[in-house]
Parts: C-alpha cells; sequence; structure tokens
C-alpha cells in the first residue's frame, strides 16, 4: 500500500502510540483489500460507548483508554487515547437515563455509557446517538469520502448525499477517527458506484409502506449489488428513502442504490449504469409486493398485540408528528406499549412542538439513543409486537424470540389503541 509522508509518519509514531496503532490497523485492513491508498476523510460515525459485557470488563481493568484500545484500535496492550483528529459522532448506543422505569434495561450499562460518553466528549465526539446522524446535521456533501458504520447510514450516504464510504465497523471508525484515513477501495471508486440490476416498478409505490417493501424485495433480489429504480412510483421524500435503504440492507446487504430523477448520481438511466449497458429489468408487480409482505408477515400468527414499535431507523419529526395525530386524544389498550425511537436532538424539537405531550397523554413514550434491536429490550412479557419498519420486522422476531407484524403506521397505531392487529395490503 502507498503510504503519504504523512500516513508514514503517523505510523513511525511521530503522533503517538495510539495513531501509530490505528495506522497500523489501517494498513492491514487496506492490504487485506488490496487497497492501493487510504482515502482522506473528514466524517467519521462509528461507536464507542455502546455497552457490552467485554466493555465493561476491559473499562473495570483499565478504564476506557483500554476498551478503546483493544476494542476500537485492535491493540494489544493500553494506550492514552488522544483527541479526535477529524470530526466524528458517536451512533446508536444502549439506552439512556431517561428511559430508566420504561424500558427493562441494565442499570449498570446506563451507568457505563454515561461514563463512556463523558471519555469520548472530552476527546471532541459528537455524541449524536442515533443511527440517523443525517437527520442531525451530519451531512457529507456528494463526493466526500467518509468512514461511516451502520448499514441503514451507509446506504443514505452513499445513495441520497452520494457521499463515499463502506460499511465500516467498530475498529476501522476508531482508526480512522484518529488518523482522518480509511482504505480507498469499494464504495469510494466510481467504478463500484454504478448500477448492476433495473428494477421497473410495475405497481404503484407510494407511501411509507410501499417503499419499505419495495426495499425488502429488491434486497432480496440484488443481495449487495446496486439497484436503479424506474417506473410507477410517486417522488420519494427522506423518510420513504430512509426506509427503502433500511429494508433493501436487511433483506440483502445494499449499500447503495439508484432511483432514477431522485438520487443525486443517477439524472437518467444512461447515468445510473455509468454509460454500461443497461440490463433487463427485474419486474416488482403487485405479486412482488405481495410476496414482500407476506414474508415480513410470516413471523405473525397471533392477532393480540402487546407492544407497537415505530421510528426504525429513527425516526424523522414528520414520522412523530404523524404518530401524534393518530393518538390524540385516544388511549392505548391495557396491557399494550408504543415506543417511538428518534434522534435525542429530534424529540427535543418534537417535545417543544407538543408532539411528545399528546403521544405520552395517550400512554405511548418517545425513546431516544436506541432501540430493542440494538440493546436486547422490549417491555417485559412481550410476545407480539407490531411495526411500520421493514427493518425491525426482519430482525426483532430472531433477536427476542417472539412474534411480528409489519403495516402502514395507522395500522400500527390502530393495534396500540385496540391490542389487536387488523392490518392487511389493501
Ligand atoms: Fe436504528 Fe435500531 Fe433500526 S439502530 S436502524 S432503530 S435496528
Amino acid at each position: 500500500m502507498i503510504l503519504t509522508d504523512d500516513e508514514q509518519r503517523m505510523r513511525d509514531g511521530a503522533e503517538g502510540p495510539a495513531v501509530a496503532a490505528a495506522m497500523d490497523l489501517l494498513v492491514r485492513y487496506g492490504q487485506a483489500l488490496d487497497a492501493e491508498r487510504l482515502c482522506t476523510v473528514r466524517n467519521v460515525a462509528g461507536t464507542t460507548t455502546q455497552p457490552s459485557p467485554v466493555k465493561a470488563r476491559l473499562v473495570a481493568e483499565g478504564g476506557w483508554d483500554r476498551a478503546f484500545s483493544i476494542i476500537n484500535l485492535d491493540a494489544d496492550e493500553t494506550l492514552p487515547i488522544p483527541p479526535m483528529a477529524v470530526p466524528t459522532c458517536q451512533l446508536q448506543q444502549g439506552f439512556g437515563p431517561d428511559s430508566v422505569g420504561t424500558v427493562p434495561y441494565p442499570p449498570e450499562f446506563v451507568e457505563l455509557q454515561t461514563d463512556g460518553e463523558a471519555f469520548v466528549g472530552a476527546r471532541g465526539v459528537s455524541v449524536l446517538a442515533t443511527c440517523t446522524p443525517y437527520q442531525v446535521g451530519n451531512l457529507p456533501v456528494r463526493g466526500e469520502h467518509c468512514a461511516w458504520m451502520e448499514s441503514s447510514a451507509v446506504v443514505y450516504a452513499n445513495s441520497v448525499l452520494g457521499a463515499r464510504t463502506n460499511c465500516e465497523g467498530g475498529a476501522s471508525t476508531g482508526a480512522a477517527s484518529l488518523t482522518g484515513r480509511i482504505p480507498c477501495w469499494g464504495n469510494h471508486h466510481d467504478a463500484h458506484r454504478f448500477g448492476t440490476h433495473l428494477v421497473r416498478v410495475d405497481t404503484p409505490v407510494s407511501s411509507f409502506r410501499d417503499w419499505g417493501l419495495l426495499g425488502y424485495a429488491v434486497g432480496d433480489v440484488v443481495q449487495e449489488a446496486r439497484p436503479v429504480i424506474t417506473g410507477d412510483h410517486a417522488l420519494p421524500d427522506l423518510t420513504d428513502l430512509k426506509h427503502f435503504g433500511a429494508a433493501a440492507a436487511s433483506s440483502g446487504g445494499v449499500e447503495m442504490y439508484h432511483v432514477v430523477g431522485v438520487t443525486p448520481e443517477a439524472p437518467t438511466v444512461t447515468a445510473a449504469f455509468g454509460g454500461r449497458r443497461v440490463p433487463e429489468p427485474v419486474v416488482f408487480g403487485e405479486a412482488e409486493k405481495r410476496a414482500a409482505y407476506e414474508r415480513l408477515n410470516d413471523q405473525g400468527s397471533d392477532t393480540d398485540v402487546d407492544f407497537v414499535l415505530l421510528g426504525c431507523p429513527h425516526a424523522s419529526l414528520d414520522q412523530i408528528h404523524d404518530v401524534a395525530r393518530a393518538l390524540d386524544g385516544r388511549r392505548l389498550a391495557d396491557g399494550t406499549q408504543l415506543w417511538i425511537m428518534a434522534p435525542r436532538a429530534l424529540a427535543v424539537v418534537a417535545e417543544r412542538s407538543g408532539h411528545t405531550a399528546v403521544i405520552e397523554a395517550a400512554g405511548g413514550r418517545v425513546l431516544t439513543d436506541s432501540c430493542p434491536a440494538m440493546s436486547r429490550a422490549a417491555p417485559v412479557g412481550t410476545r407480539v409486537f407490531a411495526t411500520d419498519s421493514a427493518k425491525q420486522a426482519h430482525y426483532l422476531p430472531a433477536i427476542l424470540g417472539i412474534q411480528a407484524w409489519f403495516g402502514t403506521t395507522a395500522e400500527c397505531v390502530d393495534a396500540a389503541v385496540t391490542g389487536r392487529w387488523r392490518g392487511d395490503l389493501s
């Protein structure tokens, strides 16, 4: 791998042992991928503070310097961790102190995380605590090289923003935050961003639910390739695209997609394919839509719902407002809980706008920082949950051993106030 003089200096220890370990990690990682060089990055989205038993043990042994060294730098010894070299944010993590009393989450993890926030905050990390940093001010420009984790954020950054990132991990983002570098391969190169599959939408796709179904079906077909969407769909908003990408990254491993005439690298079909031959289309019609819907609902059999989960990826303000409107003047059924997950910064706005008070008056909660899948925490005794998120319907049954129903936000709110699932695809 070719290193610049500055990169070689870092590797030789000119900026201290932690930066040297970070550069060594990036070189090993890049060599394994046959990357010829490193990209300069000024935007890192990773995770340091997410609690775990291993992290608790490492912090007890040698503080957060030790946890960061072992987990985020793949080092063998405890190194003093300096301030981050480039702007870095903390993605979603565990639940925080304001969830106590609602979420059954270990208090020692809440305490560990609070301690971790102080450590990384003092080193310049912005604790956004959300899987949607792009909703709360972290907006890389088109063409900007980044080092981001979290599949739903990565696919959004590449596809909707036109930024360039692979799906990184805790160690590579840790190393990137101390060096401002990441191996230059995959989505950083033009050749890996052009479309591979043409998808023709032949049935109306016009709602938040429909975009999730389309994403779920497309991810299943293309797996880790790059779909180009054309055809009979309405103009998606950013929340629709958030759902589409998260769904495609769940059923497959999509990190980059194009919606012709909408996303920045696809003004035309020809441009989306980089002038290469356009393949025969894969059709998304009524049958494919129904198949995706049935697959997302094949974990549900009991129509008595005891938990409704909204906001995956973390909710936009419009989504929180929609839920507040749907719940206004109503009450949740006895024994049923409703949580909507949101970025902390947007939860502040939702509270000031009065949406949270309406949701809480009905018995629901706006929660931040995490989600049941990430923290393996749902209301005690949950057997059946309903969600408007294809990603949660895909993952949560396996993580928590519970049944799932997937549908519209309105159907989920109906389930919360009646305690019954009455959704269908009509
Ligand atoms: Fe975010 Fe949790 Fe969904 S971290 S993308 S709300 S699985």
